[in-house]
């Protein structure tokens, strides 16, 4: 079993779009994904098929994180909506506006641990865990950093999303931060998104985390397409866009398989 979280310190790169991706392409192989939506936007639970409202007199991950407790976990459980011949594999820990309130809590000694503590005794039931998280490098994204084992960069190619993924890894490997939070992931992966053809900047940033990161960087870059924000609109996975991207994010689990030594 495998918990990974995608993260970028910039908003707006993707992320969720490539948990929903990765998560879709895992399901079609027959691998069994737990996808956590640790962002109180609630993007990823609202693209997998449940509104904020419907979600309001439910347990999300905002209370099992406030209970600390594996059964508020598992009671937060919801199938993903999509085709179910493969999404009936997918598992959502849904998410809502009032995961802002566990941010105020980060100062109370080991709160870092909360998700690890209720995650632990589920993970071992998924092949794969993926975090979906919100763009910050606070306490949100600490959560899910100490409760995994591998962390996927996403990134636009620009300056200041780079500059995010930067900022993330010089976290992550930070010996002080390590020792404090305990924390054990390690960067398996960076990935593009919407890279638009014939842009001089685009390929410019994309050489650049090359010969930064060499074959972290895994390839091919996603492009900007029209057709993946009308999957997101719709509620329906960023494959649903064509062959193209379906192609990409084939080629993208065959990396993360081999990255996380599934
Ligand atoms: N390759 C793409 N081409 C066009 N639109 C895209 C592409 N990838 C994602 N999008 C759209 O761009 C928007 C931002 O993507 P997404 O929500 O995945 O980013 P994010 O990093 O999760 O954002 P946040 O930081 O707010 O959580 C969404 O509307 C999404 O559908
Ligand atoms: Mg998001």
């Amino acid at each position: 079993m495998a918990v990974t979280t995608f993260a970028n310190h910039k908003g707006g790169v993707g992320k969720t779009d490539e948990v929903e991706g990765t998560a879709a392409e895992l399901a079609i192989r027959g691998r069994r994904v737990l996808a956590v939506d640790l962002d109180p936007q609630g993007n990823l639970s609202r693209r997998m098929g449940y509104q904020e409202h419907e979600l309001a007199e439910r347990p999300t991950i905002a209370e099992a994180l406030r209970d600390q407790s594996e059964r508020t976990l598992r009671a937060s459980f919801l199938p993903c909506q999509w085709e179910p011949e493969w999404a009936g594999r997918i598992t959502l820990v849904p998410s809502r506006i009032e995961l802002e309130e566990r941010i105020a809590e980060a100062g109370v000694p080991l709160s870092w641990q909360r998700l690890a503590n209720c995650l632990g005794p589920v993970a071992a039931e998924f092949d794969d865990v993926l975090i979906d998280t919100p763009p910050t490098i606070g306490h949100l994204l600490h959560l899910a950093l100490v409760a995994s084992r591998h962390v996927v960069g996403v990134t636009t190619p620009t300056y200041d999303a780079v500059r995010g993924i930067y900022r993330l890894k010089a976290f992550i490997e930070n010996e002080k931060q390590r020792a404090g939070l305990g924390l054990e992931c390690r960067m398996i992966g960076v990935v593009i998104n919407m890279k638009r053809t014939n842009v001089v900047t685009h390929e410019e940033r994309t050489d650049a985390l090359i010969g930064r990161f060499g074959d972290l960087v895994w390839q091919p870059a996603l492009p900007l397409r029209a057709s993946v924000e009308d999957a997101g609109e719709r509620a329906e996975p960023p494959q649903n866009a064509g062959k193209e991207i379906r192609d990409i994010f084939t080629a993208r689990v065959d990396s993360y398989l081999k990255a996380t030594g599934a």
